[in-house]
This record gives structure tokens, C-alpha cells and sequence, in this order.
């Protein structure tokens, strides 16, 4: 086949990867009815994660999470978090001033409140707080069991039926673990949202909002409508944490590797607040290049590599090649690619600025978030998440290496279900000079 479209066999499937944008939109967004479904991955069905979205086979059950999280994550609706998640990126520079050395811990930590707190009102207590602890360790084992060629039992179902008194080929108490995670995931928050209401403290939030919308419902269809509400708002953790926080390490590799676009970015955001207060999103119109270093770290270091695999309900015929019922991935290739990209493996932000310095549109990028009627549904959180947390970062701190680092050689593997990571590096954070720590800590005092 030709570079846009390769394919091979793996466990007697077929794999196609698609290479280009051309070809993704036409499978994936203009025949999207018969590319939306997902492979079917034993360990998610042993466990009984079908709630979960990204995995979530394409029928009725997908649909009715996938309208919540489109409504609610949609440009209008996330304008409302705004205030949420310039706090949680103050917050994040109160804790890297009185503890820099745990900057890796402050950024996963932040990711996970500031999504508990949108979807359920949960304020989290503390690193060691049950919800987060759980929802975290959810995460993490959806990331691993679902990792292509992590589990034997994914490629050869029929070991799903071995009894677990054959403990090194059973998988039944991999399944338990990861059920009764899985249910404290989804109906534990829900339950903390019930509570709060029928005391009267529940705090805004998504499961707030979604909950009284149901009332009026009768109790069969209220039942059923909770359910997709909890599937849904659950799934948000599991694919809006890890992400995000990937997102945030590849930007501090980058600016390891390049302290002059810091520089840049310093200087303009010190043009926009005159060091009298920190960024907002009312100055993001005036920070084009703060701007162009967030979508350079994503076509750079792309999250997800190799996408989320789509999968075909039937077999398909494109521009003379036949495609099978068969497991879809949109790659790298795509935003790597040196006619649209040129030195793909260069970071430049300049890609993504007119001559007249004002940020370039530009659709490829979207690429990163997939495709069709799969694709990611927290894409305008994540932009703005980006944009706050790392426009906060750089107008208070430098972000520098140690002095024998060698950033050069930082390398990114796979976290699991495709996210991609830098591994283990070291950061310092160090506040630009006395006016970057009085505003940090008068932003403390004042909140
Ligand atoms: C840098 C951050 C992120 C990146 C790069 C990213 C990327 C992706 C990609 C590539 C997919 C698969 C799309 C496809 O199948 O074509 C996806 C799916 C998904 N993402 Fe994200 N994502 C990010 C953050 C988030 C956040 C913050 C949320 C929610 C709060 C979220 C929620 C989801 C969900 C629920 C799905 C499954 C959609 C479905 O299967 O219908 N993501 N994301």
C-alpha cells in the first residue's frame, strides 16, 4: 500500500495505520458510521469497564455518555472553568515555591483536582485523598491493560476462561482488582454528589448539574440516564489526567532544551501584565507566542502517538483499497510530516505564527485529538488548560536544568493505552527574582 495507508497482521488481525490527514478525515470523519467503533479488548470486558468511553464499543450506551461530555465540553461550556483552572495553575505555583523539588507530584496532582473538582464539586484533601488515590490508580491500569501487546489475554482471548488455581495464566484476579476499582470510580463520587445535594451543599459542578436535569425523569429512565451520567463523567479522569499532565512534561523538555524561547515567552508576557499581576485568560489574544509553544509541544511530542484505534463495523473499499473489518490507528506520521512540518523533529513555535507575529490557524493540528465522531471531547479544556498553566509557569519561574543535566538525551516511552511520556527527568523551578515571589505569594495570601 502507499505511505498514507500501511497495514499489517498481528495475531491474525489487521492492523491499517493511516498516515495522513487526507485519508483519516475521509475514513474517520466523512464514513465516520461504520469507522467509529473500538476493538473489543477482553481485560476491559473481564473487568466490566464498558461505562468507560474511549473504550466503549460504538452503540446506544457510547452515544448517550459521548452527547453529555460533547455538551458540556463544548467551547461555550468550558468558558465556565475558566476561573477553576487559572486557580488550580496559581495554586500549582504556591506549592512549586514552597516545595520545588516535588514539581512532578504538584502537576499530577493539580491535573486530578482540577478535573474532580469540575465534574463531581470535590474539593481533594491532601496527596493521599481516597478519591484522587483511586481515581489515579484506575487511570493508570486502564492506560496498562489496555497497552497493545501488554496482556496476552488481549491477543488470545480464550484465556480469559483459565481458573485462577492456574495462577500464572489466569487473569481472573487482574479482573477483580480492576472491577472493584472501576466501581468505586464511578459510584463513589456519584454518591458524594447525592449527599451533598440532600444536605444542601453540593458545590457546581457537572454531576450536579446532570443529576437535577434527571429528576424530572421517571425512575426507570432517571436509572438508566445516571448511569451514562456516571460512565461519562468518570471517563473524564481516566482520559483527562494523564493527558494533560504528558502535555505539561513535554513543554519542560522543551524549554530545557531551548532556555531562549523562555526568553521570548517572558518577555511578551511581561509586555501584557507589566509584572503587576499574574496572566488571565483576558491576555491570551496578546500572548500569540505563549500561545505557539502550546500547540508546537503537542505536534512536537504528540500525546498520543498512535491515537486510540478505531475499528471498521464493516468491510470498506478506499480509492481501490479494500479495507477489512479491521483495527484503525492515525499516527504521528501526520504531524511529523516535513512537507507540512518542515525539520518535524526541530521545536518551533514560529511554525505557527504569521510574519506579523499573530498566530497562524492552522487545522492539522487537530490531528492530536483524533477524528470523526471519536474524537477527543476534552479538547477545548485541554487548550485552555495548557494555555493557563503554562503562561502561569513561565511568568513567575525559570525553568532550568541542573548543571550536568543533559536534556538531550530525555527519552519518551509509553506510559500505556498510548500516551506518550518523557521519562524520568529533573527541573528546577526558580523564581525569576523577587517580584515573581511577592506575586506568588501575594496571590497565596489573597485566595
Ligand atoms: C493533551 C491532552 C489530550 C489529548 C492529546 C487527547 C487526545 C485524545 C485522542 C487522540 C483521543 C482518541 C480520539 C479518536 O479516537 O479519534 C481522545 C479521546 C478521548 N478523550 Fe482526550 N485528549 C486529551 C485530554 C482529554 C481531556 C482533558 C479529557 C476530558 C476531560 C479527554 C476526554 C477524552 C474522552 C472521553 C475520549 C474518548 C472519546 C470517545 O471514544 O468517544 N481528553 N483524546
Amino acid at each position: 500500500m502507499t505511505g498514507d495507508i500501511l497495514s499489517f497482521h498481528i495475531f491474525g488481525q489487521v492492523i491499517v495505520v493511516l498516515n495522513s490527514i487526507k485519508v483519516s478525515k475521509d475514513l474517520f470523519d466523512k464514513r465516520g458510521d461504520i469507522y467509529s467503533d473500538r476493538p473489543v479488548i477482553p481485560i476491559l470486558d473481564m473487568m466490566k469497564w464498558g461505562w468507560l468511553v474511549p473504550f466503549a464499543r460504538y452503540g446506544n450506551f457510547w452515544r448517550q455518555g459521548r452527547r453529555l461530555l460533547d455538551r458540556d465540553l463544548r467551547p461555550g461550556a468550558v468558558t465556565a472553568y475558566r476561573l477553576m483552572q487559572q486557580m488550580k495553575a496559581r495554586v500549582l505555583l504556591t506549592r512549586l515555591l514552597a516545595s520545588p523539588d516535588e514539581w512532578e507530584a504538584h502537576i499530577e496532582q493539580l491535573q486530578g483536582e482540577l478535573i474532580l473538582a469540575m465534574t463531581y464539586g470535590y474539593e481533594v484533601q491532601g496527596h493521599n485523598d481516597r478519591k484522587i488515590t483511586v481515581a489515579r490508580q484506575m487511570a493508570t491500569l486502564s492506560s496498562t491493560v489496555t497497552f497493545p501487546g501488554c496482556l496476552l489475554v488481549n491477543d488470545l482471548p480464550f484465556l480469559r476462561y483459565i481458573p485462577e488455581w492456574l495462577p500464572w495464566f489466569s487473569y481472573k484476579s487482574l479482573a477483580r482488582l480492576g472491577h472493584e476499582l472501576g466501581e468505586e470510580v464511578l459510584h463513589k463520587p456519584m454518591e458524594f454528589v447525592k449527599e451533598s445535594m440532600a444536605k444542601g451543599t453540593a458545590r457546581p459542578s457537572l454531576a450536579l448539574k446532570n443529576l437535577q436535569e434527571t429528576e424530572k425523569l421517571s425512575r426507570t429512565e432517571r436509572e438508566k440516564a445516571e448511569e451514562a451520567v456516571a460512565g461519562a463523567l468518570a471517563s473524564m479522569y481516566a482520559a483527562g489526567t494523564d493527558t494533560t499532565v504528558s502535555a505539561i512534561m513535554g513543554f519542560l523538555v522543551a524549554i530545557l532544551l531551548h532556555p531562549d524561547l523562555q526568553t521570548t515567552a517572558q518577555r511578551e508576557l511581561d509586555a501584557v501584565t507589566g509584572r503587576e499581576r499574574l496572566p488571565t485568560f483576558e491576555d491570551r489574544s496578546k500572548l500569540p507566542f505563549v500561545d505557539a509553544v502550546c500547540k508546537e509541544v503537542l505536534r512536537w511530542r504528540p500525546v498520543g502517538p498512535l491515537g486510540l484505534p478505531h475499528s471498521t463495523t464493516e468491510d470498506d473499499v478506499y480509492e481501490g483499497f479494500f479495507i477489512p473489518k479491521a483495527t484503525l490507528t492515525a499516527c504521528r506520521g501526520i504531524l511529523h510530516n516535513p512537507e507540512v512540518y518542515p525539520e518535524p523533529d526541530a521545536f518551533k513555535p514560529e511554525r505557527f505564527l504569521e510574519a506579523d507575529g499573530s498566530l497562524r490557524d492552522d487545522p492539522t493540528l487537530a490531528a492530536t485529538y483524533g477524528y470523526g465522531k471519536r474524537i477527543c471531547p476534552g479538547r477545548h479544556l485541554v487548550d485552555t488548560t495548557f494555555f493557563i498553566f503554562i503562561a502561569s509557569l513561565l511568568s513567575v519561574f525559570n525553568i532550568e536544568r541542573g548543571k550536568d543535566d543533559d536534556v538531550r538525551h530525555v527519552e519518551y516511552s509509553f506510559t500505556g493505552a498510548g500516551i506518550s511520556r518523557p521519562n524520568p527527568f529533573r527541573c528546577s523551578f526558580i523564581p525569576r527574582d523577587q517580584r515573581a515571589e511577592e506575586l506568588i505569594i501575594a496571590d497565596t495570601m489573597a485566595r
